[in-house]
């Protein structure tokens, strides 16, 4: 943990800390062991998951730049840290999906779990865990004066490009993936990039169109053993890097 050694905590959030870089531009991200459900009431801890948090998302954000659409990503340091650029958090979290699962369908009934959107349903939330991260719609976002007219357009378009890029990653995977929240921040004035993170906490993955097996947090959220889902973190880390976790990761 040398790297964070010393270093001022600059915000701390239920599964990340941010610390302040040398370099002004530059953020360090430290990825917590806490898991978390309904806005932070259900609370863990599992060794090694922020290890697998770190690198899903360095693994998914590497795809993305690779495909043109801009993140926060500078350089993954072993075993949970992310450098990143540092930008101006917005307070919403971006959701698009594919399949008709969680929240959509409890809101909306007439949707039924397992049922295919298309086009993607694109939804915006104001982050607040007091309010429970309430649906917003664009003109709530600029009346707020969260985000420009030009923001949300890039916000909206980044979101689907991603959606596409790991939509189609995934199926070479043999993997469904269902739905995504991604967040962003302003790099410049009236110019955001995806910030935070992508992995097993903010996406449903399944690997069969009725959800029963599925490397995501939806274990958690609905009362699996914590070492069932841990076992499912490390399932994540494999089915979507294609690689093995390095046991000194899994350990720390
Ligand atoms: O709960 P809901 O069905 O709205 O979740 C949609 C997607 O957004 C899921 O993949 C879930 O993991 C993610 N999400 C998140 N953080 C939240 C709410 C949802 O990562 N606060």
């Amino acid at each position: 943990m040398s790297i964070i050694k010393g270093r001022q905590l600059i915000a701390e959030g239920k599964t990340k800390r941010v610390y302040l870089h040398d370099d002004p531009d530059k953020v360090i991200l430290y990825f917590k062991n806490d898991i978390t459900a309904l806005d932070g009431l259900k609370h863990d801890v599992i060794t090694g998951k922020g290890y697998i948090n770190a690198y899903i998302t360095k693994y998914l954000f590497e795809k993305l730049e690779k495909a043109g659409i801009p993140t926060q990503l500078v350089e993954y340091v072993f075993p949970n840290i992310i450098i990143a650029k540092k930008i101006q958090m917005l307070p919403l979290e971006v959701v698009c999906r594919n399949i008709a699962a969680g929240h959509l369908v409890k809101r909306l009934p007439f949707f039924k779990t397992g049922q295919q959107l298309n086009p993607p349903v694109v939804e915006f939330f104001y982050k607040s865990d007091e309010l429970h991260d309430p649906m917003v719609n664009e003109y709530h976002i600029q009346a707020l004066r969260v985000a420009s007219e030009r923001e949300i357009s890039q916000m909206k378009d980044y979101t689907l490009k991603a959606n596409l890029v790991l939509k189609d990653f995934f199926a070479k995977r043999g993997l469904i993936f269902v739905d995504f929240k991604i967040e962003f921040g302003r790099l410049t004035a009236d110019n955001v990039i995806i910030g935070d993170e992508l992995n097993g906490d903010s996406m449903r993955l399944w690997a069969t169109l009725d959800g029963r097996r599925a490397f995501d947090k939806d274990g958690y959220r609905s009362g699996d053993a914590l070492e069932r889902v841990r076992e499912t973190y490390i399932e994540a880390f494999k089915v979507i890097t294609g690689e093995e976790p390095l046991k000194e990761g899994l350990e720390s």
